[in-house]
């Protein structure tokens, strides 16, 4: 989206609430946030150049508005950094919710994926989309998204599983993506599963992965995709396939992340730092080993409560542990029709206080500053401080805690994004 040379001012808020920095936040710093009562803001040429109490933004700049001036009221509202979500699935055609209720009746994921539902299904139905269906999927996402405080999210491929669908895929993001407020960064996901086509024998396979590593994944990168990530889990893609598909990745310029000891402790932990990955997600069944090798080598964690939830996993990651390890902590929705069907990351970060147990200071952490540098944006993103971009969110409530306390409802009343309100009262304005 173009960026604004004129000023906006946030005033008269209730509170702000934001980490600080740039770089990811581990440890007790991840709990560590800036409250400010009483709080302005002021952006100025898309760039946050102040933050602080509504008294000293008095001092500094007048109680009147300057000539040209957009003032927001932040009366009875909080400030938080704009949110990112590190880790969706949006390309995507054709919905799953008769498995919804199949798990209801007792059936699992893993069962449902061997008899042909699953992710295949979902596979048949993108390949069989429109350029155009793909591309109004992802923009309405888009906008969901952006109403519940979403300024900046990661997508993958990896519905198409053969050239011309990942392709098409990545292009419906480009497209969706093309003059909208919320920023997406691509990754190339074509190791999500084995094709059916390719599942006759071991053979049929390798060719697969050959084909993701020779044609799949620099066709991608050419395209935009700016990171590699693959399915590393038993059935799917074993450590050494996974090894493969990231380091011919990794040869086209794309930064590794992966879905990672989401089902069974396979390893996937152990590869994301051995390969230098920027981001390990899921880890439901990440070991001790795993999660020493994750702090040795600074691989940030992206949890996905939601999906824990969803899938009725009875099991979380297990956030507290690796928080104790010193591993910084994101959170994201893994927006997919499967695993986990919302673009809300505040009903996420409810999963992530109440089901993980991360307090309400490291969930936001979790959702901004974190999140932002699992994406290699923490130097312009992800918190409330000069120099950042003017992404602003407010949720209509006096406190921070009332992002996750007030659950179920959608608190995000505005959104500003680099210097410009896209959302106000909960309405779409740009
Ligand atoms: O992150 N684990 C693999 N991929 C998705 C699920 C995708 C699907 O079920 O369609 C996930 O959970
Ligand atoms: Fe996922």
């Amino acid at each position: 989206m173009e960026k604004r040379h004129d000023v906006l001012s946030i005033r008269n808020l209730s509170s702000l609430a934001t980490p600080e920095g740039f770089e990811p936040r581990s440890g007790v710093a991840q709990g560590r946030i800036r409250r400010v009562s009483g709080a302005a803001i002021r952006i100025e040429a898309g760039h946050i150049t102040f933050a602080g109490t509504e008294e000293e933004f008095v001092r500094q700049f007048g109680e009147a508005p300057h000539p040209g001036e957009t003032v927001v009221s932040g009366l009875g509202k909080t400030a938080l950094p704009g949110f990112v979500d590190a880790h969706t699935h949006i390309p995507w055609s054709g919905f799953r919710e008769g498995e919804f209720n199949d798990r209801l009746k007792g059936q699992t994921y893993a069962e449902i994926a061997a008899s042909g539902g699953g992710i295949v299904s979902t596979v048949a139905a993108t390949r069989a989309a429109t350029l155009a269906h793909l591309t109004a999927s992802v923009k309405s996402r888009l906008d969901l998204m952006l109403l519940h405080g979403t300024t900046c999210c990661e997508a993958k491929t990896g519905y198409g599983l053969q050239k011309e669908a990942e392709l098409k895929q990545l292009r419906a993001l480009v497209h969706g993506s093309e003059g909208h407020p919320v920023t997406v960064e691509m990754t190339a996901l074509p190791g999500h599963e084995v094709p059916l086509e390719c599942r006759g024998d071991a053979q049929q396979k390798a060719a697969y992965i050959d084909e993701c590593c020779n044609e799949i994944l620099p066709a991608l990168a050419a395209e935009g995709a700016r990171f590699v990530d693959v399915f590393c889990e038993t059935g799917v893609f074993d450590l050494a396939e996974s090894r493969r598909i990231l380091s011919a990745g990794k040869s086209c310029g794309l930064v590794p992340r992966l879905h990672a000891d989401e089902l069974t402790p396979l390893g996937g932990a152990e590869l994301a730092a051995e390969i230098g990955a920027i981001s390990a997600d899921h880890l439901l069944f990440i070991t001790r080993a795993g999660i020493e090798a994750m702090a040795r080598s600074g691989v940030i964690a992206t949890l996905l409560p939601g999906t824990s939830v969803f899938l009725r996993m009875n099991r979380y990651a297990p956030a507290r542990d690796l928080i104790a390890a010193g591993i910084p902590v994101a959170v994201a929705t893994d927006c997919n029709p499967g695993s986990s069907y919302t673009e809300s990351l505040p009903a996420v970060a409810f999963f992530a206080t109440i089901g993980m147990g991360l307090t309400v200071e490291e969930t936001l952490t979790a959702i901004t500053l974190n999140a932002a540098a699992s994406l290699g944006m923490a130097d312009e993103r992800g918190s409330i401080e000069p120099h950042k971009a003017g992404d602003v969110v407010l949720i209509d409530a006096p406190s921070l805690e009332h992002l996750v306390y007030h659950y179920g409802v959608n608190p995000v009343s505005d959104v500003v994004v680099n210097g410009r309100l896209v959302v106000s009262s909960g309405r779409r304005l740009l």
